[in-house]
């Protein structure tokens, strides 16, 4: 019997995470001796603020090593709300609230309480990587709608509209996105609304984990808009805003049912994040956003920096983001060239041909469903982002 036999069928099925393999190859690259620059991982260069780290220390001293209630802290919890009403207008208890390791989990948690073998969940593509296949190991089906660089890569009401079926579970999304860094406004966001409203059998799943992160205009949630306003689940975490993704917390914000049922599943699978963690975040959510708004100035310069370079090289085509720290360039006009003699066909080339050849690692468009891209995360120095712009331009320009 093979190993191959000894494993599910479920995790023979399931792709493995395109951002991390990336990470990994740089990782393996840079052990043979090269000086790789990686540009493919999804987190802040930061470190975590010092109050953070200290309020984790106290709660330590103070005895937070015990399990916390399925659902999180009470006070974690009433701070999510404090933070809900402060920064969205939005109105929760702590009954609609379930904190868990990462909003990774909160995502899986959510797809494991709601879909059913076959129920559709709309995903608006270029989509973050894990959204398909957390859908697919519930059971659901991707229904993607997708937006090109030409549309900022935002889907419009009438693309929305014409995916809903009588099958459709929820809609899922993230502004600020991953990979492209768009951010839908408020009036985007109301028409979107406007259209899902009326199908009473559909939620929305709107993912704000780069919430923080936003350059132009401000940040807005579908969920202030009355239509949806009882459909809509709020999906949030510490890791990007406040440099904590190796503290794995995230929350969501739902219709009590649902948190309920994420908690029964959460229950049996993890029992809870983190206790003294917890504390720590809790301290975050209802601190002062200095940290917060110093780490965003950065990212917004080094996005003024990085723009400027790739818009010196001709054949690129450029959505500014207003959010996040990426940008997806559409690489299409380079398909079909050739550097060092191997012709380059499609987005996955491009990537391993960069890494190999100039050791820069970003990740292949097709990992987001946007075959013609590639997603540079700018989460990286100035002095790397200067080489690896660098590096880029030489590459694009020895092209034929
Ligand atoms: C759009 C989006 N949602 C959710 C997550 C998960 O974040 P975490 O599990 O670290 O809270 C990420 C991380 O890359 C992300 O980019």
């Amino acid at each position: 019997m093979s190993q191959q036999d000894l494993l599910s069928n479920t995790v023979l099925n399931l792709q493995e995470s395109a951002t991390l393999k990336m990470s990994k190859m740089a990782r393996e690259l840079k052990a043979q001796g090269h000086d790789v620059i990686s540009l493919s991982i999804g987190e802040p260069d930061f470190d975590t603020p010092a109050f953070i780290n200290e309020a984790a220390k106290q709660a330590l001293d103070e005895g937070y090593t015990h399990y916390t209630p399925v659902p999180g802290l009470l006070e974690l919890r009433e701070a999510v709300c404090t933070k809900l009403k402060r920064d969205n207008g939005l109105t929760f208890e702590p009954t609609n609230i379930v904190v868990s390791n990462g909003a990774k989990q909160t995502i899986y948690n959510l797809c494991q309480a709601m879909i059913n073998p076959g129920d559709e969940v709309i995903i608006f593509t270029p989509y973050w990587v894990s959204y398909i296949e957390i859908v697919k190991l519930a059971g659901g089906v991707p229904v993607l709608v997708a937006a090109d660089v030409d549309q900022d890569y935002k889907v419009t009401p009438a693309q929305v509209a014409a995916a809903i079926t009588d099958k459709t579970k929820f809609i899922l999304y993230s502004s600020p996105s991953n990979p492209t860094g768009s951010v839908y406004t408020k009036k985007e966001l109301e028409a979107l609304a406007q259209v899902i409203g009326p199908h009473e059998h559909v939620h929305i799943v709107s993912d704000e984990i780069y919430e923080h992160i936003v350059f132009d205009g401000v940040h807005e949630s579908i969920a202030q808009f009355e239509s949806v306003r009882d459909r809509t689940i709020v999906v949030n975490g510490m890791s990007k805003g406040f440099a904590m993704t190796g503290w794995r917390l995230g929350y969501m914000a739902a219709p009590k049912f649902i948190a309920a049922a994420c908690t029964k599943i959460q229950g049996q699978v993890t029992s809870g994040a983190t206790a003294f963690g917890q504390k720590a975040a809790a301290t975050a959510l209802l601190a002062d956003p200095k940290a917060t708004q110093d780490m965003m100035r950065t990212f917004l310069g080094r996005r003024e920096f990085v723009i400027g370079q790739l818009k010196e090289i001709e054949g690129l085509k450029l959505s500014v983001p207003e959010g996040a720290f990426y940008i997806f360039p559409d690489c299409s006009n380079f398909f079909g060239k050739s550097y060092k003699g191997q012709v380059i066909k499609d987005s996955n080339d491009l990537a391993a041909s960069i890494l190999n050849n100039v050791h820069l690692a970003l990740v292949a468009g097709a990992a987001f469903g946007a075959p013609n891209c590639m997603r540079i995360s700018y989460a990286a120095s100035q002095e790397q982002l200067a080489d690896a712009c660098n590096r880029l331009k030489e590459y694009f320009g020895s092209m034929v």
